[in-house]
C-alpha cells in the first residue's frame, strides 16, 4: 500500500534535530506540506533543505514562549493551509539526582516538552489553524521512562508521564472537534539526545543499557514509521492512546 499525504499540512515541534527533523523529511517525501519548530534557526533550515518540495516553512522558537504557538500556528496556516496535524517531539532530557533538583532544572524540562502540549491542543480547536474538513491528529512524543523507574530521572519520567495523563484527557475533550490525540512511547533511539546521554557512561553501563532493550537500540525510522501512521488516515479511528516503539523494553 502507498501511502500519499499530499493533502496534509503538519506542525511539527522539535524539527531542528533527530526526531522532528527526520519526521519532518520523512513527510514531506509523502507529499506532506511542514512547518517545523525549535530555537536553533541554522538547523531549521538545514532541515527544510533536505525536505522534499518547496511548501514548507520553519519559525525559530524558545518553548519557553509556548503560549504564542497558537498565533504563530494561525500565521503558517494562513500561508500553507490549515494543519492536519501536529507532531510535537521537542524535549529536553534530564538526569538530576534528586537532592540537586530545584525550579532552575524542573522547568526547561516541562518547558519544552509538558506546556506546549496545552498549547499546541488549544491552538487546534481553531479554525483558522486546524483542517476542519477531516479528522486531525496531534502526536505527542513519550518515553519508557514514563513507565519504569530509572535512577535520577524522576524529573523527565514526571514529564512524560504528564504528557501521557494529558493525552486521554485531551482526547475525550477533543473527539466533539474531530481531533484525535495519541502519544509514543519511546525506548533508547539513537539521536543527538541519546549521545548526550550515554557520553559519560562506561563501556559497560552502556552495553547494559543496550541489553535492556530486547532488539538493541533504536533508530530514528524506527520513531518515523510510527509518526507517519499516527499522523496519517491510517490511524484515523485510534486516539486516546500510546504506541510504545521500545524495542522490547517494556515487556520485561
Ligand atoms: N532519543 C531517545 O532515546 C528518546 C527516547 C524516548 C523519548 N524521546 C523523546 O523524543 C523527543 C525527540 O528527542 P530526540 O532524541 O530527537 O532529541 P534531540 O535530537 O535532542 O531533539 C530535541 C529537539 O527539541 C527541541 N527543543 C528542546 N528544547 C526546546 C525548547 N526549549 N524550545 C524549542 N525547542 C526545543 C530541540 O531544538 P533546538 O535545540 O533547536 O531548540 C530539538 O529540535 C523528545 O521529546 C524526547 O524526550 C527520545
Amino acid at each position: 500500500m502507498s501511502l500519499d499525504m499530499s493533502e496534509h499540512r503538519v506542525f511539527i515541534t522539535g524539527g531542528s534535530s533527530g526526531i522532528g527533523r527526520a519526521t519532518a523529511v520523512a513527510l514531506s517525501q509523502l507529499g506532506v506540506s511542514v512547518v517545523i519548530t525549535g530555537r536553533s534557526e541554522e538547523r531549521l533550515k538545514e532541515t527544510i533543505a533536505n525536505c522534499k518540495g518547496n511548501e514548507h516553512g520553519y519559525v525559530s522558537l524558545d518553548l519557553a514562549n509556548h503560549e504564542s504557538l497558537p498565533q504563530i500556528m494561525k500565521e503558517q496556516a494562513a500561508k500553507f493551509g490549515p494543519f492536519t496535524g501536529v507532531f510535537h517531539a521537542a524535549g529536553l532530557e534530564s538526569i538530576c539526582p534528586i537532592n540537586l533538583a530545584k525550579s532552575s532544572r524542573i522547568e526547561p524540562v516541562f518547558e519544552s516538552s509538558v506546556w506546549p502540549v496545552f498549547s499546541l491542543a488549544k491552538a487546534l480547536t481553531k479554525k483558522s489553524i486546524a483542517a476542519m474538513d477531516r479528522r486531525v491528529s496531534l502526536v505527542t512524543m513519550s518515553s519508557v521512562a514514563s513507565a519504569r523507574g530509572q535512577q535520577g530521572m524522576s524529573i523527565y519520567s514526571a514529564s512524560k508521564g504528564a504528557i501521557e495523563a494529558a493525552v486521554r484527557s485531551l482526547a475525550v475533550e477533543l473527539a466533539p472537534r474531530n481531533i484525535r490525540v495519541n502519544s509514543i512511547i519511546a525506548g533508547a533511539i539513537e539521536t543527538e539526545m541519546h549521545e548526550r546521554i550515554t557520553t559519560n557512561l562506561s563501556e559497560d553501563m552502556i552495553e547494559d543499557y543496550k541489553r535492556k532493550h530486547l532488539l538493541g537500540f533504536g533508530s530514528v525510522d524506527d520513531i518515523v514509521n510510527a509518526a507517519v501512521f499516527l499522523l496519517s488516515n491510517q490511524s484515523n479511528w485510534i486516539t486516546g492512546t500510546s504506541l510504545v516503539v521500545d524495542g522490547g523494553y517494556l515487556c520485561k
